[in-house]
């Protein structure tokens, strides 16, 4: 296989909490159980090196119940965070939009508004010591909430300067329509927006992904479902198209492996796409690796790739500044 490590690359798709790696992970474990602070198992037994077979099912407890339970307090959120940005940035990613939903700690004192400044205070240290890769964050709403907590993030956002908003979580649950007024308040204030699109059966009913649509996004995640109309409207719109190759292998959101992958239908309807790694914590391909496994599975030579990294320049959600200097950046 080729290796993009070198490639400047744009990473668009990333949960935090999700990008954590295991030996992060068990760092925090291991400074947790010096100080007799943590009853959970081991990450490393937890989540064996090498086992990335979560599905739908598995994957939403593994942050609920294990990785949110490890990672609850203000230094172990400042550690996770910082390796998270040093993981990319050692990658070869150049641009990354980080992507979180705002939790509170009561257990710690911290409420959402001081997770999100952590969260930011973090970056913007990284933004003045990296010389390689620049971060912004997006902040997300998790299906699961209610329309006043989808407005809370929405205001946090905007009270923080983040660059855009999220809807992810759990396909399985929750009614999307409720989230109208909150995108709606995003959209008129300046914000970005994407959102997890067609990614479950079950979260691609065409009333859903047309309400969806409705939000007006800039940019959809995974976009694996889509009926023809739909399909028709996202190219109409040319919509931004963060595509997760080894996450909907690992997790079978798709049937087959990478060579069936969607992105074999989508390349060429002049939607921009962006691969992109979700959770590089919990599925384990780098993005230079999903760069490396589309260059094998789909045929794309040395140029070809270049024209894929660099079209993601003008889907990002910063600013012309953070694009121009993409621009010089990434190979032609
Ligand atoms: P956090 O938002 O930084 O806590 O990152 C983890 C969260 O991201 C999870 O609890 C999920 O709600 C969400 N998430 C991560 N990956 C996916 C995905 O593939 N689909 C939908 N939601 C996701
Ligand atoms: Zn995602």
């Amino acid at each position: 296989m080729m290796d993009f490590k070198a490639l400047p690359k744009i990473e668009l798709h990333a949960h935090l909490s999700g990008s954590i790696s295991r030996e992060c992970l068990h760092d925090v474990w291991v400074e947790k159980k010096k100080r007799g602070e943590t009853d959970l198992r081991d990450p490393l037994e937890e989540m064996p090196v090498g086992k990335f077979d979560y599905n739908l099912e598995t994957f939403f407890p593994l942050f609920s119940k294990y990785i949110y339970a490890l990672c609850n307090d203000l230094s172990s959120l400042i550690y996770t965070t910082n390796a998270v940005l040093k993981d990319f940035e050692a990658d070869g990613v150049v641009y990354l939009e980080l992507r979180t939903t705002p939790r509170a700690i009561p257990s710690a004192n911290i409420s959402k508004d001081i997770y999100v400044h952590t969260i930011l205070t973090c970056i913007s240290a990284f933004n003045t010591t990296s010389h390689s890769m620049k971060a912004n964050l997006i902040l997300s709403i998790d299906r699961r909430n209610d329309a006043d907590t989808a407005m809370q993030v929405v205001d946090l956002a905007l009270a923080h300067s983040t660059v855009g908003v999220d809807l992810c979580g759990d396909p399985a649950v929750g009614d999307i329509s409720i989230f109208a007024p909150a995108f709606a308040r995003a959209r008129e204030s300046g914000l970005k927006i994407t959102l997890h699109f067609a990614e479950a059966p079950q979260s691609s009913t065409p009333a859903e992904l047309w309400t969806l649509l409705g939000f007006k996004p800039d940019r959809i995640g995974h976009v694996i479902n889509v009926p023809g109309d739909v399909k028709a409207e996202i190219i109409k719109r040319g919509l931004g198209l963060e595509l997760c190759l080894s996450c909907n292998v690992h997790a079978k959101m798709i049937t087959g492996s990478y060579g069936d992958h969607h992105f074999g239908w989508w390349r060429g309807t002049g939607c921009p796409i962006i691969l992109s790694t979700d959770d590089v914590g919990v599925f384990g391909s780098s993005l230079s690796n999903e760069y490396a496994l589309i260059a094998e599975h789909f045929g794309l030579d040395r140029e070809e790739i270049c024209t894929l990294a660099r079209g993601a320049i003008d889907t990002i959600f910063g600013s012309e500044e953070d694009k121009q200097r993409l621009r010089e950046m990434i190979w032609k």
